[in-house]
This record gives C-alpha cells, structure tokens and sequence, in this order.
C-alpha cells in the first residue's frame, strides 16, 4: 500500500485520456469504418466499445492498485450507453474516463467520447468494476476505501452513480415481475392474431442469429480471462447483423440498455452468442444477445454467461428514421424478452430522444 500522503483519492485525480487519430491515420480509419465508402456514422461502434473497456479497467486499476498491488478488476456491467450524435470517421475520438463513484467493493467508471471542430458528444457510458484477489479460480471481492467527493459536479457525478446502481437492481427485480394489464392485453391481441388464418406477421422465432467462437489467449486481459470489451464487441457486431434482417435500411446503434458479465470467461472456452430481435417499435429495433459457456474441459453448455440488450434504429441514408414491422412474440420465453425489452426501451427513451435521432418519431 502507498504512504497516505500518495494516495489518489478525488474523482479529479483518478482520470485517463486516450486519442485515436482518424484523422491522420488512413490505416486507423480503415480499421474503424464499417465500410470503404462514404455513409455518415461509418464507425465500427464495438470497437468504441472495447476502448472504452480497457480505459475504464485502467481507470479503476489505478484506484485499487494504491491499496492492493496483487488485485485484479474485472467488468461487472456495461449501463445505459446513448448515442447523442454520430461519429465522423476523419475526425479524431478523444475518450475521457474517470472515477465517479467507489462502493463497497465496487466501481463506476463514466466515459465520454467526443470529437472536435466543432465539439461534438458522441456517447457517454458507465462502466461498473469490481475489485478481486486470490487465485484465479477462487477470486473475492475485495473492500474499498471510499473516495473523497469534493466539488459540487464530482458530488452530483457521485449521486448519479447510486441511481444508477439502484436503478439496475430496482430493474432486475421488475424483470421478473408479472405483466401489467395493459401489457397482458397487448400480449393477448398479439397472440389471437396469430391465430387467424389470414396472418401474415412477422415471428420473433424467425428472427435469430448465432455464432460460436472458441477464446484464444490473444483476447486474454491482465487478469488471464477474456476481456469484457471484446465480448461486448462480439454481442454487438452479432447484434447488428440481426437486426438487418428486419431493418428495411440500415440499423445504427442507438443506445445499449444494459450488458452484465455474471461470468468469467476463461481460455480455451467456447462460446455461444444468441442474438434475437425481441421487440420492435416505430423505427427501433431490440436486440438481445446472450451468451452460453462450454468450458475447456467440459462438454455441454456449463452455465448461462451474459446478457445484452442493444437498441437499433432503421434509418436511411441521411440518418432519417424509418418504421420497421411491428414483431410478434409466440412462446413464453419470446413474450418475456418482449416485454422486458420494452420496459427497457421506455425507461431510456427520454434519454435517446435526446440523442442521435429525430427527437419524435416515437411518440
Ligand atoms: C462481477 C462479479 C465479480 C460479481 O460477483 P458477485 O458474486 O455478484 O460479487 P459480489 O456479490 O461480491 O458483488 C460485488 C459488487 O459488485 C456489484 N455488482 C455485481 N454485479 C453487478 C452488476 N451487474 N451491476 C452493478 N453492480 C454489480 C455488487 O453490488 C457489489 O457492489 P458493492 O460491494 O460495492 O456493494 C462476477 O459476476 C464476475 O466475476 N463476473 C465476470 C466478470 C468478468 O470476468 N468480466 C470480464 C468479461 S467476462
């Protein structure tokens, strides 16, 4: 541990930056574009998603390194990342992380990517870390010192972050919560339809993509398992590919609702990514991807990893929105993703209003 005169204990203090320069690299920028032409918002977003990964782990290792040399931190969750505006990819991203908030053994990083000339939001994002110890099969968490909110804005920040973390738990809980009345009566007009002869709709069972991929030591983290960003980038390329087969032009990410990590994912797994549409409305699409773990030793799928719900919206070719076909739920299972997604969706959408899109198309 360091001597207390060198501890780094205000949000302030425990911030890191990093550049991409689009602009003046042509290998970069072919390596971030979705495609080798001109479209506005031609950005690989899961690669935004892995950056800002590995700078939050940074952020936080900074923290938990001045108490625990031998600690590790690993991504507990991804929360709530809205686009505000597009990306330009002959622009340079300049990412900003920093410390908000410390609980009792975990963390959130805030991160904000803009570019400039003029200065642009591109997304704001929350990461929440948790500190372990131990050997890497029998990793604790471990207890943090709090840290020190001084200004106004780190103490608003601070406060930010306990919603958040309330939200998400308060959210969990409503998951599993029985219908509404009016949810049930959307549900059941839902399934009567599908009863008549006449039905044309469109099946959330017909709309599903998978992918299997074994993990390699080059995606491996400092802590020897699979870093959190790269899974992020998978769910979310996957994701996006599913959401095209409903779009009618071209699905952008408009926000990420939530993405946990309940497990580690270690060396020489395999892994199952899931992706289904669960929901649409007007022009948003949602996508859940979750992904199953067969471990190296084992031979059948050991335990439901992660999960994550991304939200696309159909838009053509100067970014204008447009309505994609409503879907329809058949099992219990695809009625339960419905809804949950559709909970989800109304609970963000103020924020996405705010953001990329024509701020009224879902009214
Ligand atoms: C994150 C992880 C350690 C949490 O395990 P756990 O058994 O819930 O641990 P604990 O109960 O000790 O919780 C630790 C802290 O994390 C918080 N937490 C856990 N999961 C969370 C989530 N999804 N969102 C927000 N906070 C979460 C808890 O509230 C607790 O906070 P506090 O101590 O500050 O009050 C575990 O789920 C894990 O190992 N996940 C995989 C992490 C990983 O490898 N990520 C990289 C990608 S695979």
């Amino acid at each position: 541990m360091n001597t207390e005169t060198e501890l780094l204990k205000s949000p302030s203090e425990l911030s890191l930056t990093k550049v991409i320069p689009l602009s003046k690299s042509p290998t970069l920028r072919n390596n971030f574009m979705v495609i080798d032409g001109d479209m506005k918002a031609n950005i690989r977003f899961g690669l935004l998603l892995e950056i800002m990964d590995t700078l939050a782990a940074d952020t936080a290792r900074m923290y938990v390194h001045q108490f625990y040399e031998d600690a590790v931190v690993v991504t507990a969750a991804i929360d709530n990342v809205v686009m505000r505006n597009a990306a330009d990819i002959h622009k340079d991203l300049f990412f900003e992380s920093r410390l908000n908030y410390v609980g009792k053994t975990s963390m959130e990083v805030g991160i904000r990517i803009e570019q400039q000339n003029p200065t642009i939001h591109i997304a704001t994002c929350y990461f929440t870390l948790v500190a372990r110890r131990g050997p890497i099969d029998n990793r604790v968490s471990v207890e943090l010192e709090p840290l020190e909110y001084k200004g106004e804005t780190e103490k608003r920040r601070y406060k930010k972050a306990v919603e958040r973390k309330e939200n998400y738990f308060k959210e969990r809980n409503m998951d599993n919560e029985m219908p509404s009345k009016d949810e049930y009566e959307h549900l059941r007009e839902m399934h009567h339809a599908q009863e008549s002869p006449e039905f044309n709709g469109v099946l959330a069972s017909n709309l599903v993509m998978e992918s299997w991929e074994r993990m390699f030591p080059a995606y491996k983290n400092p802590n020897h398992t699979i870093f959190g960003g790269y899974l992020a980038r998978r769910s979310y390329e996957l994701s996006a590919m599913c959401a095209e087969l409903i779009a009618t032009k071209r699905p952008v990410i408009a926000a990420v609702n939530r993405m946990n990590f309940i497990n580690p994912v270690r060396i020489g797994d395999k892994l199952l990514f899931k992706s289904h549409i669960v929901y649409t409305n007007s022009a948003f699409i949602c996508v859940e991807t979750v992904i199953n773990r067969i471990g190296r030793h084992e031979k059948k799928i050991s335990n439901l990893s992660d999960s994550c719900l991304f939200t696309f919206l159909n838009v053509d070719d100067d970014m204008q929105p447009h309505d994609v076909e409503k879907i329809y739920p058949t099992t219990y299972f695809e009625d339960e993703k419905y809804l949950q997604a559709q909970r989800s969706l109304t609970s963000i959408m103020p924020a996405i209003k705010n953001g990329i899109l024509n701020k009224d198309i879902a009214d």
